[in-house]
Order: C-alpha cells, then structure tokens, then sequence
C-alpha cells in the first residue's frame, strides 16, 4: 500500500493495520461506511488506494466530525486557523495549551480540538464524566508544525473532497443508512479497561446490544468488517463476538505492543477481525499471517 496520509497520532488508530483490513474487500465497492470514524484511517486508507468513490463517516463525538469536514472541505481555512493557533504558543507553550483547553471545551470549535489532538499526550483524546476534555499537553513537544500540518490537510483533503457525507449520530442510525453494496468498517471503542464506559472516548456501546445490531446487518444482506477483542501474549481483551451466523472470525497480527516491549518481553498483539462471510468467502487476498480461528455456521 502507497504511503497514506494522516492528520495527526490518534490513538486507536487504525493506520498500522489498514492494508491488512482492506486485504478483505473488494477492489471496488459501492460506498464505505465508517459509523466510529475517529480519525478516519480506513476512509483515507479506501480513498488512498481508489477503492470508492463514495464515503460516509461518523462519529458520535462531534467536534471530531467537524473537524474532519473542515479538514476535507475547507483545507485553506483549517490550515491557516491552524497555524494561528500554533504560533500563539511560543511564549509559554503549556500554558497556551491549558487556554486553548478551556477555550475548546467551552465553544467546541473544532480547530482548538485539533491543537489540542496535535499536542496532548500520545495523541489520546481523554473525557471527564461531564464529557470535558482533559487530557494533558505532552510537555516535550510543540505538536505538529504548521508546515507538515498543511502538508497533512492538503493530502487528506485532496483523497476526499467532494466525496464524503458527515454525520455525528449513534452508530446504530448509521446502521440504519446502509444498503447492500456498501461496506461497514467498525472500530467500536476499545472495551478492555473498563468495560461499557471508556474515557478514552465519548461513549462506550454495549456489546450485547452490538451483537443485535451485527446479526441485523447480516439479516439485510449489509456487508461489514469489525476490529473488537484482541490479546497479547496470554492476555485477552475486550468481549468476544457470539455471532453464529454469518461471520468469519479471523486474527491480525498487529507487531509488538509497546507495553510488552517495555517490560522486555516479545510478546505479539493480535487484534480480531470480524468479517461478513459474503466478504470472508470472496477471499480477495489472504495475508500469511492471518489464521482462521472459528467457523461460524448459520443459525438463522
Ligand atoms: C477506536 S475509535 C476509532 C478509531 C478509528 N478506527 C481510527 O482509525 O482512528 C472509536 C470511536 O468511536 C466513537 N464512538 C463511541 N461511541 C460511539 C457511538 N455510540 N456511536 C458512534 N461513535 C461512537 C468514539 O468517539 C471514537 O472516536
């Protein structure tokens, strides 16, 4: 896969794994859906290598939504905005970040959200329980530089532009949206720390409800992909998908965490994938890594 632009380090992203993701779908398709968008690397990844030309993203966290369509809509706008922000920070640098902190959780523009993404600890968007954000500035760092965040807009903007609907609904309304020939990729909020609540993001799901939500997708014939549990080593995260019916359940290596690393041990994360078996059974290309794990038959 070509090199793929992205807007920032998000955490949770999807960047690393997207060209094994996109190994299961088709080299061209009616229209990708992405309901828990975040910073959107599937989309890019799809765009990047002409997969569609219709996109939908979502995301329940709005001004993350909003940002994206500045990004991909006005790129000129945003980069300037941008700078502006940045510049304003060379005085006292985590004090211009605490500011612009306030500032954001106060108006919600999302251009403040964007410094605030480009600046804050590993990239990790951080929630209090009255939905304020709070993450910390990264101390070492000024986030990225205007110039190579031009560069970053400017390259997302031009894959996507023009292409691209907006929404920030509960991914169960997006559900609603899809028709055959789309393709849903979901990457739900990560379930292993704290169960349905994470503060990572704006809102947990719940798994038996997404489970419902899954097995309706497959009654209506919708094509889709999920990223849910993983395990390191002899770790497991997160809930299994129980879906009987219409599912393959497969593994992707996802390198070394960084944890492990750290504690100087080798141990390899593997993140599941969930896969429509219509797409699961075109078998589009199969990577050497990835290993069949359940067969699912059809129960309905
Ligand atoms: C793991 S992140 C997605 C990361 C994404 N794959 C990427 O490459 O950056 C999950 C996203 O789901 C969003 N989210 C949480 N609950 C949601 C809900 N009920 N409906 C829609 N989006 C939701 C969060 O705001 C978060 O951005």
């Amino acid at each position: 896969m070509k090199k793929m632009p992205h807007l920032v380090q998000y955490q949770g992203s999807k960047r690393n794994l997207a060209s094994e993701i996109l190994n299961f779908m088709p080299n061209t398709f009616e229209r990708l859906i992405e309901p828990f968008a975040g910073s959107s690397a599937i989309t890019i990844a799809c765009a990047s290598e002409n997969r569609t030309e219709q996109f939908l993203i979502n995301d329940l966290n709005k001004p993350l939504i909003d940002l994206l369509k500045l990004v991909i809509e006005d790129p000129e706008y945003t980069s300037k905005k941008y700078r502006k922000i940045w510049t304003d920070q060379k005085h006292d640098s985590t004090e211009h970040y605490y500011q612009i902190r306030d500032e954001f959780n106060l108006t919600k523009d999302p251009i403040y959200f964007l410094y605030l993404l480009a600046r804050c600890v590993k990239g990790a968007v951080r929630y209090n329980t009255e939905g304020l954000f709070n993450q910390s500035p990264d101390k070492r760092r000024k986030g990225t530089s205007p110039l190579q965040m031009e560069k970053n807009i400017y390259n997302i903007s031009s894959l996507l532009k023009g292409k691209i609907t907006y929404y920030s609904l509960d991914y169960k309304d997006i559900f609603n949206m899809a028709l055959p020939g789309d393709i849903i990729y979901m990457d739900p909020p990560y379930q292993g720390v704290c169960g349905e609540r994470d503060s990572r993001y704006f809102s947990g799901i719940e798994h038996e409800e997404f489970v419902e939500e899954l097995k309706k997708l497959i009654n209506r014939k919708i094509s889709f992909l999920v990223s849910y549990d993983g395990k390191c080593g002899n770790k497991i995260y997160g809930n299994k998908i129980p879906v009987k019916t219409g599912i393959k359940h497969i593994e992707l290596n996802a390198g070394r965490s960084s944890q492990s690393t750290l504690l100087g041990k080798n141990e390899i994360t593997y993140e599941s994938l969930y896969i429509s078996s219509d797409l699961y059974q075109n078998k589009y290309i199969f990577h050497k890594d990835w290993k069949e794990n359940e067969l699912f038959t059809r129960i309905s």
